[in-house]
C-alpha cells in the first residue's frame, strides 16, 4: 500500500478516515474535491501508473481489516458463493479480487472513474482472476443493466458522495434511490463508514426515504473501531 497521494489517500485506516473528512463538526459536511469525479480519477490515474511502474496496488480504504469485517459477516451470514455482490465505487478492485479469491463467482465492481476501472482490471489480470465483471458507472445514474444485486457493498463511496460541493443532499437522496433498484427485495447493504454513526445511517436509509421496503435490508457500519462496529 502507498501512503496515497494529496488529500486522495493516507496510510491505513486513520489516514483514510483523516482524508475522507472524518471528524466533521455538528450535523454538516464541509464540502471538498473528494466529492467530485475529477478528484477520483486524478487519484488513480497516478495509482495506475504506480501500479504500472512498481506492481503497487495503492490504498486500501480503512485498511485491510475492513475487508476482514466484511468478509466475517459474510461468512457468518453463510453468504452462498454463487451471491451476486456489487462493489459500489470499487476503486482498486482489491476487495473484488478478496471475494474472487475466496470463491464468490458473481462480483461485479463499478466505478465513475474510468481510471479506478482501467486500475482495478490490471490489478485483477495480474491476480489471473478472469471472472470479475467491471463497469464505469455513475451509481447516482446506473444503467438499467445494474440490478438484482443479492449484497451491495459500500467502502467509502457515501463518505465521498456527501462531500460533494455541488448539492450533497440531493446527491444522497440519488444515491438511496440507486440503492433501492440495484438491491434485490431481502438483498442486503453493507456499507463502510468513517463520516456517519450506525443511527444517522439508519436513519438515511430508512422507510422515510425510500429505502422501507426491503426488510432484510441491513445497513451495517463497520468504521474500524472509528464508531459503532457490526
Ligand atoms: C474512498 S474511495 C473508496 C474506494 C474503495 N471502495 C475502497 O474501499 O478502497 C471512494 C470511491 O468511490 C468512487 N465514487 C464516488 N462517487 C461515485 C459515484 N457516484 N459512482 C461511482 N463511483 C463513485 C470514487 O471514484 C472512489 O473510487
Amino acid at each position: 500500500m502507498n501512503e496515497g497521494a494529496d488529500d486522495g489517500g493516507g496510510g491505513g485506516a486513520e489516514g483514510a478516515a483523516r482524508s475522507l473528512g472524518c471528524g466533521r463538526g455538528g450535523d454538516g459536511f464541509v464540502p471538498s474535491a473528494l466529492g467530485t469525479r475529477e478528484h477520483w480519477d486524478a487519484v488513480y490515474k497516478r495509482e495506475l501508473q504506480t501500479f504500472q511502474e512498481y506492481g503497487d496496488t495503492g490504498e486500501i480504504w480503512f485498511g485491510e481489516e475492513s475487508m476482514t469485517r466484511l468478509i466475517r459477516w459474510m461468512q457468518k451470514h453463510k453468504i452462498p458463493l454463487d451471491a451476486s455482490v456489487l462493489d459500489i465505487g470499487t476503486g482498486n478492485g482489491v476487495f473484488l479480487v478478496e471475494l474472487a479469491k475466496l470463491g464468490f463467482s458473481d462480483v461485479t465492481g463499478i466505478d465513475y472513474s474510468p481510471s479506478a476501472i482501467q486500475l482495478s482490471g490490471s490489478i485483477i489480470e495480474k491476480e489471473g482472476l478472469s471472472n470479475i465483471k467491471l463497469k464505469v458507472e455513475d451509481f447516482l445514474n446506473p444503467s438499467a443493466k445494474l440490478s438484482g444485486f443479492h449484497i451491495c457493498i459500500d467502502k467509502g463511496t457515501f463518505d465521498a458522495i456527501s462531500l460533494n460541493p455541488d448539492n450533497a443532499v440531493e446527491k444522497r437522496k440519488q444515491y438511496v434511490k440507486s440503492l433501492s433498484r440495484v438491491l434485490k427485495v431481502k438483498g442486503f447493504f453493507l456499507i463502510t463508514s468513517c463520516n456517519w454513526t450506525k443511527e444517522e445511517l439508519l436513519d438515511e436509509f430508512s422507510e422515510e426515504n425510500g429505502f422501507g421496503v426491503r426488510p432484510r435490508t441491513l445497513p451495517c457500519v463497520a468504521a474500524d473501531g472509528l464508531l459503532t462496529g457490526v
